[in-house]
């Protein structure tokens, strides 16, 4: 949320009122009442350094647009890019900042007919401010389902989180057959924030059908 020792700009200062009265009247979708820090935005660029050059990358829950400003002030091609966004007036903030050809109001919980409307085939990388923790285990588990079915081999998935854990539980990962792997820890932020990254396993530990029954146990907790 919060780069410590920085002063916020002008431009800032209205993406923080955007999100601020958003995050009044819908906190569980909107899940923080500031934009990521300049910090946060530079370890997520970090984290897709080593993506495969070629592929789509995918950012879920742009917000205002501080990690999607980030990607493209490092150089990455903006035909390259694919910015989710599910709240209207968010969506419409950012097509005005970045231009409609790369951002998209869509759900990030039914990212398949999205994929194929939008022929994307190859998903380099992903990342996502999206409030993951506050989504229950099957829409967890779509989004990263959706992602993957279209993922480069080892493609990550980078996921922040201001929690000490994981946002989605190593336990269910497995499960599904992902693994999870702490990428970095960004101290000087408030709160301290933790970048996490998914991958798929190469081998899956079940066919659908048993993982499905395994799910509906999972959710009946
Ligand atoms: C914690 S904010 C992060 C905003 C911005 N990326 C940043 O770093 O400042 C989470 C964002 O995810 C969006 N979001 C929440 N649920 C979503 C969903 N199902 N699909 C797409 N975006 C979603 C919210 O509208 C919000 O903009």
């Amino acid at each position: 949320m919060l780069c410590l020792g920085k002063t916020p700009d002008i431009v800032i200062m209205s993406d923080l009122t955007l999100l601020w009265r958003l995050w009044l009247t819908k906190p569980r979708q909107i899940a923080t009442w500031a934009p990521s820090s300049d910090a946060v935005a530079a370890a997520f660029v970090d984290a897709i350094a080593t993506a495969p050059d070629e592929g789509t990358i995918v950012e879920l829950g742009a917000g205002t647009g501080p990690v999607t400003a980030a990607i493209l002030a490092a150089g990455i091609a903006r035909e390259r890019l694919c910015i989710v966004e599910s709240d209207a007036e968010l969506a419409a903030h950012l097509r005005r900042r970045f231009g409609r050809d790369v951002i998209a109001r869509a759900d990030a919980r039914a990212l398949e007919p999205f994929f194929e409307a939008r022929r994307i085939e190859r998903i380099a990388a992903i990342v996502s401010t999206l409030p993951i923790l506050n989504f229950g285990l099957t829409a967890q588990r779509a989004v990263l389902d959706d992602c993957f079915e279209r993922a480069a081999p080892g493609a990550a998935f980078t996921q922040i989180t201001y929690l000490p854990g994981s946002p989605v539980r190593q336990r269910h990962l497995r499960l599904w057959g992902y693994r999870a792997e702490r990428y970095r820890r960004i101290a000087n932020n408030w709160p301290p924030a933790t970048l996490w990254q998914y991958r798929a396993n190469e081998i899956k530990p079940c066919g659908d059908r048993y993982r499905d029954i395994c799910l509906g146990r999972l959710n009946s907790d």
